[in-house]
């Protein structure tokens, strides 16, 4: 297939690229580069010996899209472009409305013009807000506490919707839970603008010397050892299930939400014990006061894509911390 793949530079993107083109699919990016790196696309060339097409530009943007889908017969759409910290979005609500809800609605209905209705919809388990119980499966109520995560569900309304009214599509909501880690060869990775809101980068920048110690944020959940607990599921396994999510799309599935995730709860003091026993490097920490929005545990119910996508996460956590550790100090910079 031809797979136009927006936020194609970024974390995700670029570990989906490289599945993508070792599937043999011809890829197209389209990218503003806000939050990621034209050197981001050379490293996958690096990996797949492929050159990749991109197209410097924004979702937003009609008539970018409409001259990429005038001159490429796109197949299919992975829409990976948009924006994603919590935090800011708490600060900056217009702007996360702007580009994560009205820009793919300028990308669906450029697809629409042009006969292209094979969607797959980067979401987040952030869709699920506070869950009453866990593990948690497609089938629970959906809430969300921030800008960022409101975006995400009305994205997902949106894509509800637009099935409703013409059953043409056929669209993936795919539902991450935590990705980490980074391609084995350590050329592509996680490569946060200024200070990583995320719980791996902040340890990898800790362990590089970036980053004086780790703030935990808060032990007093009701979990095991009170740290937050989170399902962290390699971004390769993560990168893999679009894969097959753009799989089953020519099966007519219609509009289908799928969690991925590992199924497995790991708390933050369990992740910092796990990465200095795979790499050898000590993470200081201090244990402070709890992250507002933060909520104690949340990890995946992965039956129903395992079942339907024929898919499984299968790295372990060593493999993410070794590979976290093997791109951050191969590159303790980023992408320079
Ligand atoms: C994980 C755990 C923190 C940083 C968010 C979004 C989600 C997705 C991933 C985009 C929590 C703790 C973290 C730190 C810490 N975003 N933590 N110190 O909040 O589960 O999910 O990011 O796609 O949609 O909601 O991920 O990595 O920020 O936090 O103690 O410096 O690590 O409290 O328990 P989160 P996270």
């Amino acid at each position: 297939m031809t797979v136009l793949v927006t936020g194609g530079a970024g974390y995700i993107g670029t570990h989906t690229l490289v599945e993508l083109i070792e599937s043999d699919h011809k890829v197209l990016v389209l990218d503003n580069f806000s939050n990621s790196s034209a050197k981001s696309l050379e490293k996958v060339t690096q990996i797949t010996g492929q050159d990749i097409s991109v197209v410097e530009g924004d979702v937003n943007d009609k008539a970018c899209l409409t001259a990429i889908f005038s001159k490429h017969n796109i197949q299919a759409v992975i829409h990976f472009a948009g924006l994603k910290a919590v935090g800011e979005s708490c600060e900056k609500p217009l702007k996360y409305y702007q580009n994560n809800v009205a820009g793919t609605l300028t990308l669906c209905e450029v697809m629409a013009q042009f006969n292209c209705k094979n969607f797959v919809f980067s979401s987040s388990a952030t869709v699920y807000g506070d869950p009453a119980t866990v593990p948690i499966t497609e089938s629970f109520p959906l809430s969300t506490t921030n800008p960022y995560g409101a975006s995400k569900l009305m994205v997902e309304n949106i894509l509800r919707d637009l099935y409703q009214s013409d059953h043409e599509w056929n669209i993936a909501i795919l539902r991450y839970f935590n990705p980490v880690g980074a391609h084995h060869s350590g050329l592509i990775g996680e490569d946060p603008n200024d200070i990583p809101n995320n719980l791996m980068p902040f340890i990898t920048q800790v362990a590089v010397g970036k980053r004086e110690f780790l703030s935990v944020f808060g032990d007093d959940y009701d979990t095991p050892d009170g740290s937050g607990v989170r399902d962290y599921i390699h971004v390769v396994d993560l990168a893999k299930g679009h894969l097959k999510a753009l799989d089953k799309l020519t099966q007519n599935i219609g509009c289908v939400e799928y969690n991925l995730g590992t199924g497995s709860g790991i708390s933050v003091l369990e992740m910092v014990n796990a990465f200095e026993s795979v790499t050898g490097q000590k993470v200081p920490y201090q244990i402070t006061n709890r992250r507002a929005g933060d909520i104690a545990c949340c990890y995946a119910q992965t039956d129903f894509a395992e079942s339907e996508l024929n898919w499984k996460a299968e790295k372990t956590l060593t493999d993410m911390m070794a590979d976290a550790w093997n791109w951050q100090s191969n590159n303790p910079n980023g992408y320079e």
